[in-house]
């Protein structure tokens, strides 16, 4: 075989990452703050309408292509109830199989072999993944701490003859950084004034302790350029049901559904029943759900500065990106290996975020969407970091 494997161009991104600290937490026995998921379930009663749905016979065939029609009146519902947004449920949503689907359908719908992509670095590993499978060029434009605030210049002087979309994620995985209404305006009209898609991860939307979530189809002439993905996994705590959704003008989501339609068809026909009674629940849930993660926040940060870390505070999200250089360490992948064998925590280099990885070498990414006996644990045993510990081997790293 002479040419390389599309493989070959995924195989070192984030994914592989996980696996690996993944595996080194089962077998140090580490607490593994790694991966983003919660170690609890979601509310009971969305438990419930699942397995009511199975048990009644809902959802066990083949759903309809868009989704269950009740699910897509739920997400019309939500973006009417929390953003003000009219989106038909009929032509306007599309269910997928988790966000991941859904930004792995946008892009193969949307984009052309030689188009290019900016998009916000680091990033969620399956965008460069889906770009190079669309055929397409990602052009990343560097968050930077301490705030990782988007560089609007930069934006602007990535923008090509090339360039067909701009790909935001807000709040910002691994950042936590949450874009301004006027950061938002600001790429809103670069997009119009270059006649640019956007497409926009918004998976965290109520995952936001400081500052406020806006979603960029909100603002004008956005609505009609914009396919906004969002997905129940964060916001319901079941992120293994792979539920997702997009939002989009009736041409945009029907291109979108016709790369789903090859990519799984459909999926999870009873808990596209149990999150659309999930999407009903009272904005006291979705306040509850903020503030239990903002002190979840609040208790791994403390740890992570008595530890030594200096700790880049999000303002949304489930990760705490820290800077390992106060600990006198300069490269997250090696520290990342070595640090459950040093105190049992495992943690994820966010290099593997960057296509420059030089911009995050020293950066390194905590979940805390753990219980707080998990948190408390955690802190306890990065405690011990600077003590020298019975011996990782020295090949570890
Ligand atoms: C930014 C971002 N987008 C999308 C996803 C995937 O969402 P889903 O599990 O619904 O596919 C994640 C999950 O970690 C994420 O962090």
């Amino acid at each position: 075989m002479t040419r390389p494997l599309l493989t070959s161009a995924l195989a070192g991104m984030g994914t592989t990452i996980f696996a690996e600290m993944s595996a080194l937490a089962v077998e140090t026995g580490a607490v593994n703050l790694g991966q983003g998921f919660p170690d609890t379930d979601g509310p009971i009663e969305i438990a419930q309408a699942a397995a009511d749905a199975v048990l009644s016979g809902r959802g066990n065939q083949y759903p309809p292509g868009p989704g269950i029609p009740e699910l897509r009146s739920a997400i019309s519902g939500h973006q009417k109830r929390f953003y003000g947004l009219d989106v038909d449920p009929e032509t306007e949503v599309l269910v997928t199989a988790g966000a991941t689907e859904a930004i792995a359908a946008a892009l193969l719908a949307l984009l052309e072999p030689g188009d290019e992509v900016i998009a916000l670095e680091p990033y969620y590993d399956s965008y460069a993944a889906c770009i190079a499978m669309a055929g397409a060029t990602r052009v990343p434009v560097t968050l930077r701490a301490p705030a990782f605030r988007p560089d609007l210049d930069a934006l602007r002087d990535a923008i090509t003859g090339r360039t067909r979309l701009i790909l935001l994620n807000t709040p910002h995985n691994p950042t936590g950084m949450v874009a301004t209404r006027e950061e938002l305006a600001a790429i809103a009209e670069l997009a119009i004034k270059h006649d640019l898609l956007v497409i926009t991860d918004e998976v965290y939307e109520h995952l936001v302790f400081d500052g406020e979530h806006i979603p960029i189809a909100t603002l004008p002439g956005m609505r009609e350029r914009t396919v906004t993905i969002s997905s129940a996994g964060k916001t319901f705590s079941f992120t293994g049901w792979k539920i997702g959704w997009v939002t989009g003008t009736p041409e945009l989501v029907k291109a979108v559904r016709t790369a789903k339609q090859f990519l799984t068809y459909v999926s999870g026909g009873p808990f596209q029943y149990a999150i659309a009674a999930g999407l009903a629940l009272p904005d006291a849930f979705y306040a509850d759900l903020a503030a239990g993660l903002h002190r979840k926040r609040d208790v791994l940060a403390a740890g992570l500065r008595a530890a030594g870390f200096e700790v880049f505070l999000p303002q949304g999200t489930y990760f705490i990106t820290t800077d390992i250089a106060p600990l006198g360490e300069s490269d997250g992948l090696a520290f990342c290996r070595r640090l459950p064998y040093r105190c049992g925590v495992v943690a994820v280099p966010n290099a593997v975020f960057y296509d420059h990885p030089q911009a995050g070498r020293t950066q390194v990414r905590f979940a805390f969407c753990k219980r707080d006996e998990v948190l408390a644990d955690a802190a306890a045993r990065l405690a011990g970091l600077t003590v020298t510990p019975p011996g990782p081997p020295a090949e570890a790293g």
